[in-house]
């Protein structure tokens, strides 16, 4: 099957706020989405829901054709506040890659796992850093170590929110082309961000939230330069059925 996600009519509310009204759309095995949308829009609840975080009533998240409410996903995951935790946390880089093995708790590392750390270490240009307290790294390294940590189970989907927030111009550049690079490699993305050109620019769809919780996806290479333009600018977009 080439569609890796499907979501069908879905809609969402938090008790009583509405987010997300009768959302359709799919990713298919190698795209490189990425959703747009304001402050509040519901891209960090469309994500979880992705995830299988959060319990929704009314539509449908089929992940490998399966539906998410079953059956937990294995996606790699940077969760958007990853980043801003407290830089005392005394955690190396190792281990906060290793952790996103999901373990249960009693249990040895094997010769396997140690390889794939390794592996992704390498991958995210980390290999120097594994025994380093993962608080007392740039903001970008530390990112770094968070992608390592979502690509070490192995999933084939990895889903980033806001994975350059508080990340200098520079860093954001090199993150912005790790992620590309793993996108080349063969796995799918699905990522926000509140910079759209950058994530306009490494994307090949955008999921663009409209008004009232309606969201549209759209392929880059079909996009007038008006419509770029008001993407650019922010502007919202009216949903057309
Ligand atoms: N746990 C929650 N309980 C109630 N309302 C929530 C909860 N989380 C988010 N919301 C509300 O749902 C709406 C969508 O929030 P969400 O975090 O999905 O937006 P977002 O598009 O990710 O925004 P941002 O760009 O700021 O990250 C907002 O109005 C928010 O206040
Ligand atoms: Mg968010």
């Amino acid at each position: 099957m080439k569609e890796i996600l499907i979501v069908k009519n879905l809609s969402f509310k938090y008790s009583d706020v509405p987010v997300l009204r009768d959302v359709s759309f799919s990713v298919e095995k190698g795209d490189f989405l990425g959703i747009i949308g304001s402050n509040g829009a519901g891209k960090s609840t469309l994500i979880k829901l992705i995830l299988g975080l959060l319990p929704y009533k009314s539509g449908e998240i089929l992940l490998h054709g399966a539906d998410v409410r079953t059956r937990k996903p294995n996606v790699g995951y940077v969760s958007q506040k990853v980043a801003s935790f407290n830089t005392g946390f005394p955690a190396t880089v190792r281990e906060v890659v290793l952790s996103g093995l999901k373990k249960p708790s009693l249990f040895r590392y094997t010769a396997e796992d140690m390889r794939r750390l390794g592996e992704c270490l390498e991958r995210v240009g980390m290999t120097e850093y594994g025994n380093k307290l993962i608080g007392r790294l740039s903001g970008g390294q530390q990112q770094r170590a968070f992608i390592a940590r979502a690509l070490i189970g192995g999933s084939d989907i990895l889903i980033l929110d806001e994975p350059t927030v508080g990340i200098d111009a520079m860093s954001v550049k090199s993150i912005m082309e790790l992620i590309s690079e793993i996108n080349r490699s063969g796995v799918t993305v699905i990522m926000t961000n509140h910079d759209t050109p950058t994530l306009v620019e490494a994307a090949d769809k955008l999921l663009i939230f409209c008004e009232h919780g309606n969201a549209e996806l759209v392929k880059k290479n079909e996009l007038s330069l008006a419509e770029m333009s008001e993407l650019y600018a922010g502007k919202r977009r009216h949903h057309h059925d």
